[in-house]
């Protein structure tokens, strides 16, 4: 089983993410490291322990991490009204976030990955301030690390959240350069990719129908908050971005990758710009796998498939 650790910051994406990687017994799920982003740090932390608490599997910790970015002025999410998920969608979990704060959870366990001889992988769903902090503090965590699985940027689906940039980038675009810049592999999961699998209300009462608590916490979360964009996507439905990186651990057989150089504008108008060298015009040596296409069949049923297992347990 592949050791991972979940960076997030639920959100209704990360959620359905988290529990995706919960169902999957291909995942062995260290630990929740949160990090302010779709709202304040107070209510990702308490939404992340809701969710594990519908799971059952309240024997996976939650730390609380960085309250805000690196560098630039703090931005919410497009949802950030939402704040805490109120108890009439996700029910109260009883669970407490661990004593240890985020970035020492990924120091440690990155460190004793590294001794076992056995690296982790993180999945990054949220503003990566969190991984720039353990990477900046502690270099040589690198070692630790896999991969970084990163859902975040955008190469041609521009004007997400300003005309230029995706969220998790703008939201802590200093943060996103050093995690790509550390030398550790990351696996880039763009707009670009995100935008071709859109889950229906249909989709979304399969959920409720087949998940359990968990899945009726979903189906609650993805049906009270409307997600879809018409004038977008030309066709109903809306993109549930997180849990493509989840996927991507199980069956990597769904997406088409690429090799580039990705980095991003930190500063201006445009900060939160990322650019993808697939053609090597800037000399550098490709930093990052890019996952350029999904199938979109494939990955939602995958994922409605793993919330049933809620409904089994
Ligand atoms: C990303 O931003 C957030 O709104 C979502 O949780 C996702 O991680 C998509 O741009
Ligand atoms: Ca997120």
């Amino acid at each position: 089983r592949q050791p991972v650790i979940i960076d997030a910051d639920p959100g209704l994406d990360d959620a359905a993410a988290i529990l995706m990687a919960l169902a999957s017994p291909e995942l062995d799920v260290l630990g929740l490291s949160i990090v302010a982003g779709n709202v304040p740090l107070q209510d990702t932390v308490v939404n992340a322990c809701k969710i594990v608490g519908v799971s059952g599997r309240t024997e996976v910790p939650v730390y609380a991490g960085a309250a805000g970015p690196l560098v630039r002025e703090q931005v919410f999410g497009k949802y950030a009204r939402i704040g805490a998920f109120s108890d009439d969608l996700v029910a109260r979990s009883g669970i407490e976030p661990s004593e240890e704060h985020a970035v020492r959870f990924i120091v440690r366990s990155a460190r004793e990955a590294a001794r076992a001889g056995e690296p982790i992988t993180i999945c990054a769903m949220g503003p990566m301030t969190n991984l720039a902090l353990a990477l900046i503090q502690h270099p040589d965590v690198a070692r630790g690390i896999r991969q970084i699985v990163s859902m975040g940027g955008a190469f041609t689906a521009l004007g997400h959240r300003t005309p230029w940039a995706e969220f998790n980038v703008l939201a802590d675009p200093h943060a996103a350069e050093i995690v790509y810049r550390s030398g550790v592999p990351i696996v880039v999961m763009p707009l670009d990719m995100t935008f071709q699998a859109l889950f229906t209300a249909e989709h979304v009462r399969s959920f409720s129908a087949r998940g359990g608590a968990a899945g009726r916490a979903l189906y609650n979360l993805f049906s009270t908050f409307d997600r879809s964009d018409i004038a977008r996507f030309g066709r109903p439905g809306g993109p549930i971005h997180d849990a493509t990186t989840i996927a991507w651990l199980i069956r990597p057989d769904f997406f088409t990758s690429r090799k580039a150089t990705v980095g991003t504008q930190v500063t201006g108008l445009t900060m939160g710009y990322t650019y993808a060298d697939f053609y090597q015009k800037m000399d550098r040596t490709p930093n990052a796998t890019v996952v350029t296409d999904v199938d979109e069949a494939g990955f939602i049923n995958l994922l409605i498939e793993r919330i049933s297992l809620f409904g089994s347990a």
